[in-house]
């Protein structure tokens, strides 16, 4: 069966014309456990992950080479060259595949750069899934799960969606139990972003120095928390060691962290390896308040709210 006559788009999933446009989301940590330094350089991490509704959109089309352009959050600052995590996992996937890495990609960025929300590793999800979809190469979720493993710790979640746990050093991930509850977020995006390996050598630092706060324990609480519909009994629950790293290379966040608080959130967290600050809301019209008082407040670059679980990397 040749391809040419489909109507355009009516068989994106398979790829046969494109364009395929994924809607990817950005995470935070509720429960961000970092153990000792390993030989390789990562740290063993006990986490979880958490998808919410702050999406980047990547859409592939076809092309006689392989190129990226993008608009939103970051243009200008963000190399387009192979550099570009889309881009490697682009090749990575052809590579994989034994196919050639020929597409147009564009992304439509709204997660901030090197904001602790994973915005990176989600544009690398996106184009694994559609780039899967637009070369019909038709890989199983376990291996687009190992290629994804091998461009970033977060990557897999990011295809997984939802609320997972993750181990090793973040990339094995599975499913939580929860119930089918939503949680609403208020999300404080700061001016300029913070280097996760930096934050990573800032906890080791303030570890060897015996300045760090105690290690965060068991996720059994938080996990307990997701099984029940209560808000403030998940606030009580959160928790991220990098967050006194953030603290100590951003003193202004304390501020953020504690603005949201003061605005009625039920606890303020940062969010990974920061600057980003996310705080718990009662609910949505709970979080739309608090947005407005931390505008006002002046203590970060811009604030939105959002709401998660979410679903992982998707065609839409
Ligand atoms: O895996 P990813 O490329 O997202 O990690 C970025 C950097 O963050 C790593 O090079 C490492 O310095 C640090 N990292 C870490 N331990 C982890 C994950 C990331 O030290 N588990």
């Amino acid at each position: 069966m040749t391809e040419a006559w489909r109507p355009d788009g009516e068989d994106e999933r398979r790829g046969a014309m494109g364009p395929v446009k994924v809607r990817v989301p950005a995470k935070v940590n509720l429960h961000l456990g970092v153990g000792p330094l390993r030989r390789d350089g990562y740290h063993e991490l006990n986490t979880v992950y958490h998808a919410i509704s702050i999406y980047d959109e990547l859409t592939a089309r076809r092309g006689d080479t392989l190129t990226l352009t993008m608009e939103g959050e970051g243009t200008g600052e963000l190399a387009l060259d192979d550099s570009n995590l889309v881009m490697r996992a682009a090749h990575a996937l052809a590579g994989y595949a034994g196919v050639l890495p020929h597409a147009r990609l564009h992304l439509r960025k709204q997660i901030p750069l090197a904001g602790g929300l994973a915005g990176g590793s989600a544009d690398a999800a996106a184009t694994l899934v559609a780039c899967d979809a637009l070369w019909g190469t038709g890989l199983t979720r376990d291996e687009l799960a190992g290629i994804a493993a091998d461009l970033g710790s977060d990557v897999p979640f990011l295809i997984h969606g939802g609320t997972a746990l993750g181990t090793g050093r973040g990339e094995a991930v599975s499913p939580v139990l929860a119930r089918p509850t939503s949680w609403y977020w208020v999300v404080a995006i700061a001016d300029g972003g913070l280097s996760t390996p930096a934050a990573y050598r800032e906890l080791d630092r303030l570890r060897e120095a015996g300045t760090a706060g105690p290690p965060l324990g068991a996720t059994d609480a938080l996990l307990a928390a997701l099984r029940q519909r209560d808000p403030r009994v998940l606030a009580a629950t959160l928790g991220n060691d990098l967050q006194d790293a953030a603290l100590a290379m951003r003193p202004a966040l304390a501020e953020t962290l504690k603005a949201g608080e003061a605005a009625g959130a039920l606890a303020g967290l940062v969010s990974g390896s920061g600057p980003t600050c996310v705080f718990l809301a009662e609910n949505g019209a709970r979080a739309e308040r608090i947005a407005a008082e931390l505008t006002a407040a002046e203590v970060c670059r811009e604030v939105r709210v959002a709401h998660g679980p979410v679903a992982g990397a998707r065609i839409v």
